[in-house]
Formats: structure tokens, C-alpha cells, sequence
């Protein structure tokens, strides 16, 4: 039986933390065993809202490469590759806004949300409100039947669908797969303010690069619960990031589980639950911070790893692109 192709990609604007692990990378090296992945160094979705940021963009694309093999995406199983450099993807984005108004663009939740909590207004990138389609690029022109994807992404993978129901009715054959979408379990990891969503320009994310001692000082500053005020006193569970990084973690679901129940009774101190996360989280970031150590000497070998991965990527996309031009009957030379 031949694998079926799962596709994934991270904007390329700085390196990765925490909650992309949980959330991401961990099902990722799962998913390279039994499928035909790709990971996509979405550099040019990057620009829709960085285009004022290109060096960041730029200097994101090793950063991001790095933490994955770091992590354990191995080149031989995932094929790591770059958008700007697979122009069928561009072609595609161009067909594709021909099928698709403005009012359905703006109208995506992903893209009405982003508009609204980044104060966009009319003033929003071209690009930017367009990134639905060029998105379905990526995931058509890849073939991609599965795609990992954050809650936030859902609406992206409906409008992805939507457009390729679209280019089989012009085709009037199934010429595009539609794609399935996997919302990981794990959900979104908080912030270690107790904000919703760990972001890097939120300020209150765990980076995988972390040190030694940047792990401890993010552990000690994480929220736990404010009312929480001597160890005899009863604690909250819900919303206590410490409780929430363990659930992720923490393998020993059983102990989790009596230290919730002793918390929650109170005489359980924040400093013995934080001890415990520091130990595990250094135990998965340890062996990734020495792997990206590694890395950093090497940039030749990481631009090789993108380039194999990239020039396998453009024979998949450009065999779609032409398919799919000539499937819907544009001029053939
Ligand atoms: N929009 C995705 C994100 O912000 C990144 C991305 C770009 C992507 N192209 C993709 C994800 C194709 C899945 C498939 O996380």
C-alpha cells in the first residue's frame, strides 16, 4: 500500500517553542513513520504579515529547519522544504483567486479574528487576506490528504476544500483530493503567564533553544494560582500552567493525578510541582538543546537537507500545477 501525504508547515518567523512541540512536532515524528510527510518552511505566508521584516523572514528558515531535526524530524522520512522556491505554488495561488471572492476571503473566522486582534482594518496586506488560497496551494498541490493543523487553522482546511470542489466541477473530474484535517489532541499550550496561546511576541514562551537556566527562570515565572498564597492553602487546578505543562509532559499520569487531588486539598507548594516540570522538560530539551548546538556549526548541511527536500517538493507540485491547468483547459504548448 502506498503511504498517503501529509502536509504541515510553520511560518518562518522565529524559532519554535514549546507549545509548537506539544502541539505539533511531537505528532509529527510520529506521522514520518507512516506517512509520506512533508514540512513546509512557509516563508512567503511569513511575508503576508512581516513583508516590513524580510531579514526575520530570512534568517527564520535555518531556525525553524534546525529545530525540527533537533527535535527528531529525520530528512530521510520528512521531506523539509522551502515555498519561496516552489513557484507551482505561486501558479496555483494566482488560478485559485479567481475562484474565490473577496467577501468569501474576508469573511474566513481565521481571517476575520487576525484582521480584527492585529488592527489591520482596510489597511490589511493583499496578501495577507489572500493567504486562504495560496494556502490551498500548498495542501493541493501537494496532493496532501492529511493535514495537521491548530484549531485556529480549521476554517483555512474548509476554504481549502472548498476551492478544490471548485477546480474538479471546472475539470468535471476529480482532478484534487480533498484534504482531511487533524486537530491535535493536545490542544494549545498556554503561555507561562497564563495567557491563552505561548507566542513569541507575547513574550511568554519556552523557545526549544532554551539553556539550562533560561528553562528554570520560565518554570519559576510561570502562573499558577494567584490565591495559592502559603502551602497549606487550597489550589486551583484549572488554569494553572504548571498543571497544564505536566498534563502535556508528564508520562506518569497516575502521580499527575494524586498531586492534582493533594493541590487541590491543599499543602502542596508551587516550588515542589515546578521542581518536578523542570526535571522533565529539561530531560526532553536537554538532548534537542545539544542536537541544535550541533546544527548551528553545520548551516551546510541544514541548507542541504532544504535543498533534497525542496527539489523532491517541486516535482510533486509542478506534476499538480500542470494537471491541474491542463485539466481545467487552459491553452497547452
Ligand atoms: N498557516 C499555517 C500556520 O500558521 C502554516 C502553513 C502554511 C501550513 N502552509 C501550510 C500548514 C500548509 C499546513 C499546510 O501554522
Amino acid at each position: 500500500m502506498t503511504k498517503k501525504t501529509i502536509l504541515t508547515g510553520d511560518r518562518t518567523t522565529g524559532p519554535l517553542h514549546l507549545g509548537h512541540y506539544a502541539g505539533s512536532l511531537r505528532n509529527r515524528l510520529s506521522f514520518q513513520e507512516t506517512h509520506n510527510q512533508f514540512l513546509l518552511l512557509a516563508d512567503m505566508q511569513a511575508l503576508t504579515d512581516n513583508a516590513h521584516d524580510i531579514r526575520k523572514v530570512r534568517r527564520s528558515v535555518l531556525q525553524v529547519a534546525i529545530d525540527y531535526l533537533a527535535v527528531g524530524i529525520d530528512p530521510e522520512k520528512t521531506s523539509i522544504c522551502l515555498q519561496s522556491h516552489l513557484p507551482a505554488l505561486g501558479e496555483l495561488s494566482m488560478l485559485y483567486l479567481n475562484f474565490v471572492s473577496l467577501a468569501r476571503l474576508e469573511r474566513n473566522p481565521t481571517i476575520k479574528d487576525e484582521i480584527r486582534s492585529r488592527g489591520f482594518g482596510r489597511s490589511i496586506p493583499a496578501g495577507f487576506a489572500c493567504y486562504p488560497a495560496a494556502q490551498a496551494a500548498d495542501i493541493t498541490a501537494f496532493k496532501a490528504e492529511v493535514v495537521p493543523v491548530g484549531e485556529d487553522q480549521a476554517p483555512i482546511l474548509e476554504q481549502t476544500n472548498e476551492l478544490a470542489r471548485k477546480i474538479n466541477a471546472a475539470a468535471g473530474r476529480e482532478v484534487l483530493p480533498v484534504a482531511k484535517a487533524i486537530i491535535p489532541s493536545a490542544g494549545r499550550m498556554p503561555g507561562i503567564d497564563g495567557r491563552a496561546k505561548m507566542s513569541k511576541s507575547g513574550g511568554n514562551s519556552i523557545p526549544l533553544s532554551a539553556s539550562r537556566r533560561e528553562l528554570k527562570a520560565a518554570v519559576n515565572a510561570m502562573y499558577t494560582d494567584e490565591n495559592h498564597l502559603q502551602v497549606s492553602d487550597p489550589g486551583k487546578v484549572e488554569g494553572n500552567v504548571v498543571f497544564t505543562f505536566l498534563d502535556a509532559f508528564d508520562p506518569d499520569k497516575a502521580t499527575i493525578d494524586d498531586l492534582k487531588a493533594h493541590y487541590r486539598r491543599g499543602g502542596l507548594g508551587d516550588g515542589m510541582l515546578k521542581k518536578r516540570l523542570l526535571g522533565i522538560l529539561e530531560d526532553l530539551l536537554g538532548p534537542v538543546r545539544e542536537r541544535r548546538a550541533e546544527l548551528e556549526k553545520d548551516p551546510d548541511f541544514v541548507r542541504d537537507v532544504i535543498r533534497e527536500g525542496t527539489a523532491r517538493a517541486r516535482e510533486v507540485t509542478q506534476r499538480t500545477r500542470d494537471e491541474v491547468f491542463e485539466a481545467i483547459g487552459m491553452f497547452a504548448l
